[in-house]
């Protein structure tokens, strides 16, 4: 194959100055994502595992040629280091992704330090402050004296809003919960601060983007917690916004660039995390090309609000191809169309969205 440079110095060669625009849309076309991105001064990656990279397939090069950040999927959870809360943690599959990720100059997102789901057995039935000290403390040293420069990113808490727990400010009711209050997001923050003082530190949460009146709790309970923190001077840095877009949903402009107005306002940046579509309805008569179409827009309906923001530091995707997409489970879709490249890793019209969003979107300072 052609490689980009010898096209391009054929194309110079037959049609000398005149081919210049023609160059030019080649370049834009050809772009990766991640150059697309960059050339906004941004990020863009994908979520993947430990067995992607160690195939060294078609998929592992799409995403290596793509991304300039890797996301580990699920070897960072607590649940998938430890079996149990008194086992010792086994670093194998982060240690292989972070060493590929080192060697070719990839950054990471570190996803993530506290979530209440994927725990070690013996987490979930813990409620004392000395619990916190005892496990929740030594498992922030050891992840972040292994790993200390190479995460520029971390979501530090995962998923602390839950308006349907009942608690006050919608605070999620986890162990980290029953632990220390509601101030175990702040010590958390701190604690991760301290270990790894060059990350940028994330809180990042889902069901925020879409105006269905069941959200504004969830948006309501995101910025109560972050304006506590920002206030107490906790370092938070951001907040992650998880991209798990829904085509049962209504978006509105006004109501999500308020939310977005309200986290930049407190001098926060923002992330799209875990970007993909569900397609929860029954996609009917629609053929596959429909159905890409329908997620490509529901992704420009948010990310060209999102991406006015200069306080958006990047996009990850939740995975880069349909085939190896989460929501390929028995729950979803079993053909779900929902990621910038398709079973086949043909670009869908989601890659083509991203790489015009970018372009249309201002330069991060
Ligand atoms: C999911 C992964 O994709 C699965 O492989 C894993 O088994 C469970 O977690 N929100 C999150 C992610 O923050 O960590 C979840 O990832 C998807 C929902």
């Amino acid at each position: 194959m052609l490689s980009r440079r010898a096209l391009l110095a054929g194309l110079v060669g037959l049609a000398g100055v005149a081919a210049l625009p023609m160059i030019g849309m080649f370049l834009a076309a050809n772009r990766s994502l991640a150059e697309a991105a960059a050339g906004r001064g941004r990020f863009f990656g994908s979520a993947l595992t430990s067995s992607d990279l160690a195939a060294d397939d078609a998929y592992s090069r799409v995403l290596l040629d793509q991304c300039d950040v890797l996301v580990p999927e699920w070897q960072l959870k607590w649940g998938a280091l430890a079996k149990s809360i008194e086992a010792p943690a086994d670093f194998a599959q982060v240690d292989a992704i972070v060493q590929t990720a080192r060697s070719l100059g990839k950054k990471m997102r570190g996803h993530t330090l506290l979530w209440h789901e994927h725990m070690p057995q013996g987490l979930a039935d813990l409620t004392q402050g000395a619990d916190w000290d005892r496990y929740v403390v030594p498992h922030f040293n050891q992840l972040l004296d292994r790993y200390a420069d190479d995460f520029f990113h971390w979501d530090v808490v995962n998923e602390a809003i839950e308006p349907r727990d009942g608690q006050p400010g919608f605070m999620r009711d986890t162990p980290f919960y029953r632990m220390l209050g509601p101030d175990y997001v702040a010590e958390a923050f701190r604690l991760a601060h301290n270990l790894a003082p060059n990350a940028k530190l994330y809180l990042n949460d889902y069901n925020i983007c879409y105006a269905d009146s069941w959200q504004n709790d969830r948006r309501a309970g995101v910025l109560r917690l972050l304006e506590k923190l920002v206030t107490a001077g906790v370092p938070v840095h951001g907040f992650g916004i998880q991209g798990h877009l829904d085509t049962r949903f209504s978006f509105n402009d006004r109501v999500f660039a308020d939310f977005l107005d309200a986290v930049t306002d407190m001098g926060l940046e923002l992330a799209i995390t875990e970007l993909d579509v569900r397609e929860a309805d029954d996609p009917g008569g629609l053929t596959i090309a429909a159905r890409q179409q329908r997620a490509a827009d529901e992704v420009s309906k948010v990310l060209s609000i999102a991406l006015d923001y200069k306080a958006l530091s990047g996009v990850t995707t939740w995975g880069l191809a349909d085939k190896r997409s989460w929501l390929r489970s028995a729950r979803d879709l079993p053909d779900n169309q929902g990621l910038p490249y398709d079973d086949l890793l043909s670009a869908t019209p989601m890659r083509a969205a991203l790489a015009d969003l970018f372009s249309r979107s201002p330069t991060r300072g």
